[in-house]
């Protein structure tokens, strides 16, 4: 009698004891790479499943096995709903329960995500307009990455603001380097032109655009600034991602301006979604 074949699938008992348990009913994908911008700040791209759709602006529950353990955060995904890979910006806290493991992921690790996306900052909770505004501080900029790498967000708007507030001049690296991807980029960078314009300013460091973005907007150098006109509810529409007291803040400066807020079931003039931390 012949002994049975060893086939491709033969997988020797003490390879698979040494496998992660990966939970049922979740993705567990593989990063791709891994830049880091500060020691507070990094990027991570990683497969997409095949199944798995999403619109520009949404987030997943994203999450690695500590122990025996899953443990997920919300995550905005940065990349684009067309993009055959998934991106995200994370922080990294010292003694953060995932970012603190998130952050020495390595390029053939894996990284879980539940299956369902879900969110407010995008495209269909917005009433048609002319002009949209996306004000991020922090890994707030993270669902706007998304948003301004999408043909569709230049289908539905001629002119697309992002601001971006961090605390220092080297957390802005992440815009920056969207911006110069996008002009780089073979068929977006063409597509969108001057339409898209990136105002990034620091609140605790020497730079050439300084102040929150809310006291740029009470102030009106914002508009001054970028050569617009003061928000008009007729024609601006505007999304913000940030930190609970900078979402609220905004919040109020948008409603004095004349504008409501939407969701999904009742698209209106802005949307606001907390950046959530790892
Ligand atoms: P500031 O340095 O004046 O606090 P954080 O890391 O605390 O989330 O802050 C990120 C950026 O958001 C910082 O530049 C910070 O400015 C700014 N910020 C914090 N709170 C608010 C707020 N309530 N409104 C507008 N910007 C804010």
């Amino acid at each position: 009698m012949n002994a049975p074949a060893k086939t491709d699938e033969f997988v020797a008992p003490e390879a698979a004891a040494s496998k992660p348990a990966i939970p049922d009913g979740v993705y567990a994908e593989t990063v791709l790479a891994v830049e880091h911008y500060t020691d507070h700040l990094f990027r991570f791209r990683m497969t997409r499943p095949a199944g798995f759709r999403f619109r520009s602006g949404e987030f997943a529950m994203i999450g690695l096995m500590v122990g025996d353990k899953p443990i997920y955060r919300a995550y905005s995904i940065a990349s684009p709903s067309w993009d055959e890979e998934l991106e995200f910006f994370s922080i990294k806290v010292p003694d953060g329960p995932l970012t603190s493991h998130l952050q020495k992921i390595k390029p053939g690790d894996t990284v879980l995500m539940r299956k369902k996306p879900t969110g407010t900052l995008v495209l269909d909770a917005l009433t048609p307009g002319k002009r949209l505004y996306m004000f991020s501080t922090g890994t707030g900029i993270a669902p706007f990455a998304s948003l301004i790498r999408d043909p569709e967000t230049y289908e539905k708007f001629e002119e697309v603001i992002l601001t971006h507030t961090c605390r220092e001049v080297a957390e802005l690296k992440y815009g920056f380097d969207l911006m110069e991807e996008i002009r780089e980029h073979e068929f977006l960078g063409e597509l969108i032109g001057d339409r898209l314009k990136h105002y990034p300013t620091v609140t605790r460091e020497e730079y050439p655009f300084q102040g929150r973005i809310t006291d740029l907007m009470e102030s009106g150098k914002l508009y001054t600034d970028l050569g617009l006109p003061p928000l008009d509810p007729a024609v601006d529409r505007a999304m913000i991602c940030g930190s609970t007291a900078m979402l609220k803040d905004t919040k109020l400066l948008l409603e004095k301006a004349g504008l409501t807020e939407g969701a999904n079931n009742k698209p209106a003039e802005f949307v606001i979604e907390r950046a959530f931390v790892g």
